[in-house]
């Protein structure tokens, strides 16, 4: 599925099984329920925009967890993402640099703290329309 919200995926459970439903999801725009629904039915959720088109890139709490580790805001976010359970992720990237450097991020490990201000910098808002 795709953008369901979780009233509409547990009215889609009662008919077929769901393997995952694919919403909006980056630093700036929490899931919860999305993510609750995950893990109560053991369901994928995948984070599409990951970067929020390019927004979290410049964020400075972001850029300051990046630079501790010596790697990129996008590897930062993307290794938040993966880090939690039942989550997967889509970033779009047009450049072999850009796609092979979010491949590479299995090898870094974020500090809770570091999650947790990732985590608290979600305002809402979406930036796609789902409608
Ligand atoms: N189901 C739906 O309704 C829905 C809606 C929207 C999107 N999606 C899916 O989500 C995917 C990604 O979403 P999106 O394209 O909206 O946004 P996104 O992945 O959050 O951001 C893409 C932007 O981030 C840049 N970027 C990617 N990797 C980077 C890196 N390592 N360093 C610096 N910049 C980087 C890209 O630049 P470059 O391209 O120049 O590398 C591009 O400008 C889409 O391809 C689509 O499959 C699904």
């Amino acid at each position: 599925m795709s953008n369901f919200p979780t009233t509409l995926l547990r009215e889609a459970l009662e008919h077929a099984p769901v393997i995952c439903n694919q919403v909006e999801y980056h630093p700036y725009l929490g899931q919860p329920q999305a993510l609750a629904l995950a893990l109560e039915r053991d369901l994928m959720v995948t984070a599409y925009s990951p970067l929020a088109q390019g927004a979290v890139l410049h964020d400075p709490v972001i850029g300051e967890i990046a630079a501790s580790h010596g790697r990129t805001p996008a590897q930062i976010v993307l290794r938040w993402l993966l880090d939690q359970p039942q989550v997967a992720t889509v970033p779009k990237a047009a450049s072999h640099e850009h796609r092979a450097a979010n491949l590479d991020v299995f090898d870094l490990a974020l500090a809770d703290e570091q999650r947790a201000a990732i985590a608290s910098l979600a305002r809402g808002g979406h930036a796609i329309a789902p409608s």
